[in-house]
């Protein structure tokens, strides 16, 4: 029924003609990807928590942003113990979100607009309460083998169950809880309430196969899979060895440990291979392109892995985190091509680059890098070849909200304790959007939301942003607008560092309307000359864009021997490209 009603609304969008242009292929390879974090974008309710009513309602302002593909964080029912990311049922929408219906008529909505939705999938766990775990837990086949349960290794001195190894959870503890009813541990490598699948079984992928087949039928546009690297651990179930990091604050903290057994093992790209054959299997009977993106792990050769090889694609692209990493206050040119470089050369031929400068699980660009560079940032991730990921709010340059240990929702912050939760708590990033300047920044008609609004919600709005002649807003829009010129989807690309302050590349297509990003890592303004750089520019170019705190700005026309650039600032200038570009 579901499935029918959904074909149903579908249908009805391509009638109209309006459906997203799904003829073209290569449509995920230079998409811009903009993540709902569903909780806080729009209260329709009034109970202070985000639905997916607000979602539909806001679909026009995102189509406004330029993006083209909404992935929406988990809306699956939930106990809400990590905030969606343990699912009691992958195949229901939690009410706190809305109802079947309301999913429908968002993806319809989304459809409508021209744009694309890709779900989260978390295969690495399910909540404690799913039906799955319950008749696990109670030695019901065939669901006894679903989750990795191992037996106590005796009574210690307090009488209690000593775990199988000393394994941490991700957010601190042990990983192990000891289930009266069965009489065992299972594993649980992030809160105790999301206890590990077990992969070695083969009936739990076939479950996870059925997962995805689900939402392909749908009509979603594809998944964004979580924390991959978890899915697999080594057989032998061994101690894992001390990390000896200086800069891990505790002792139960999972940075303790060197994770060479619960993590990254070999058969995590077979699991995830087997979720692509699914995709591949959907796409050749629809011959609609989907696509998969993942988490990715920290070290880059076990990341690349995620692509797959020449034989075997796997996931189209897993997230490239080093603008994140290495990007900070005191970052400069040779740095920052540093961390475009590092992915770029160690990506296989011919396979999808990304950029994510933001997201639900860390802090706010804005207030990593402060609120100018970090529209620089922005200029340099949409014009850099690839796929962009973008979250919710950075186009506003939302900042970090405080949140007291009083105010504290996330698993992580709180098992951190009130000495130590904001080194962990993913709160300050995960507040309610901002729209206006009136009561909780119009996120809600309700008398509270879940977690504060930020102070700055007065100047920092949609409103504000839409009124001011310059603002992150406009800006935001005009570099989604490069990303629809043929030059940025397929130009060349040529990255030169000016000077140790200076970073600048172009994207050139031959006749076409093409650009020149540069951007000032400096703490004051600079003028540099590019021409001998890149001989192939004109000698003047037209500002497409400019950072809020620039002298010079849209439309205006500078000369490439002599292009002054504002502290932190930067600035994305177009020409058209020579025939022959040199
Ligand atoms: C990664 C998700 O991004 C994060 O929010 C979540 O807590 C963990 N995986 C566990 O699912």
């Amino acid at each position: 029924m579901k499935l029918l009603t959904s074909l149903a609304l579908l249908a009805t969008a391509l009638l109209f003609g309006v459906a997203c242009g799904q003829e073209d292929p290569n449509w995920y390879k230079t998409a811009t990807y903009y993540q709902v974090y569903p909780r806080s974008l729009k209260d329709t309710n009034g109970d202070g928590i985000g639905d997916l009513k607000g979602i539909t309602e806001s679909i026009p302002f995102l189509k406004s942003l330029g993006v083209d593909c909404i992935w929406l964080s988990p809306i699956y029912k939930s106990p809400m113990k990590d905030f969606g990311y343990d699912i009691a049922d992958f195949y229901t929408i939690d009410p706190i979100f809305g109802t079947w219906e309301d999913f429908e008529e968002l993806l319809a909505t989304i459809k409508a607009a021209g744009l694309r939705l890709l779900m989260d999938l978390i295969p690495n766990h399910t909540s404690n309460e799913h039906e799955w775990f319950i008749k696990s837990e109670q030695g019901v086949q065939p669901y006894v083998d679903y989750y990795v349960w191992k037996p106590s290794k005796g009574i210690d001195a307090n009488g209690s169950q000593i775990p199988p190894n000393n394994w941490l959870s991700a957010f601190a503890g042990s990983a192990w809880k000891w289930s009266d009813r069965r009489q065992m541990f299972y594993l649980h490598q992030f809160t105790v309430e999301q206890p590990d699948l077990n992969y070695r079984n083969p009936l739990v992928l076939a479950e996870m196969q059925n997962v995805f087949r689900f939402w392909l039928q749908i009509g979603v546009d594809g998944f964004r899979i979580d924390a991959p690297a978890h899915i697999w651990e080594h057989e032998d179930f061994l101690d894992e060895p001390p990390s000896n990091d200086p800069n891990c604050p505790a002792p139960d903290q999972f940075c303790a440990l060197n994770h060479t057994y619960v993590k990254d093992q070999d058969e995590v790209y077979d699991i995830l291979y087997a979720f692509r054959t699914v995709v591949d299997e959907f796409e050749a009977s629809s011959g609609e392109i989907k696509v998969l993106m993942s988490e990715a792990s920290g070290d880059l050769g076990l990341t690349m892995r995620y692509y797959g090889n020449d034989t075997h694609n796997i996931i189209h692209f897993p997230f490239n985190f080093y603008l994140i990493w290495e990007i900070n206050n005191s970052t400069n040119a040779p740095s920052i091509e540093a961390a475009i470089l590092r992915w770029l050369e160690a990506m296989p031929v011919g396979r999808t680059a990304n950029y994510v400068l933001g997201n639900h699980d860390n802090g706010r660009l804005a207030s990593r890098v402060g609120r100018e560079f970090a529209m620089t940032n922005q200029m340099i991730a949409f014009l850099l070849p690839g796929a962009m990921i973008s979250y919710m709010g950075e186009e506003l340059n939302m900042e970090n909200t405080f949140v007291s240990w009083e105010q504290t929702q996330d698993p992580q912050g709180c098992n951190a304790g009130p000495e130590l939760y904001t080194l962990f708590s993913r709160d300050p990033e995960r507040t309610p959007y901002q729209w206006d300047d009136s009561a909780f920044a119009g996120f809600t008609n309700g008398s509270s939301t879940w977690l504060p609004v930020n102070e700055n919600y007065v100047n920092v709005n949609v409103a504000a942003e839409e009124q001011a002649t310059l603002s992150p807003l406009k800006i935001y829009r005009r570099l989604a607008e490069t990303r629809k010129f043929e030059s940025v989807k397929t130009g060349s690309f040529d990255l030169r560092v000016v000077n140790d302050d200076v970073l600048a590349f172009t994207r050139q297509l031959p006749g076409e309307v093409s650009f020149l990003v540069i951007a000032n890592t400096a703490y004051n303004t600079v003028t540099v000359d590019v021409s001998a750089l890149f001989p192939s520019l004109p000698s003047s170019l037209t500002v497409f864009t400019a950072s809020e705190n620039s002298a010079i700005q849209e439309g205006d026309t500078v000369l490439t021997s002599a292009i002054i650039l504002p502290s932190r600032g930067g600035l994305v200038l177009s020409f058209i490209a020579v025939d022959k570009i040199i």
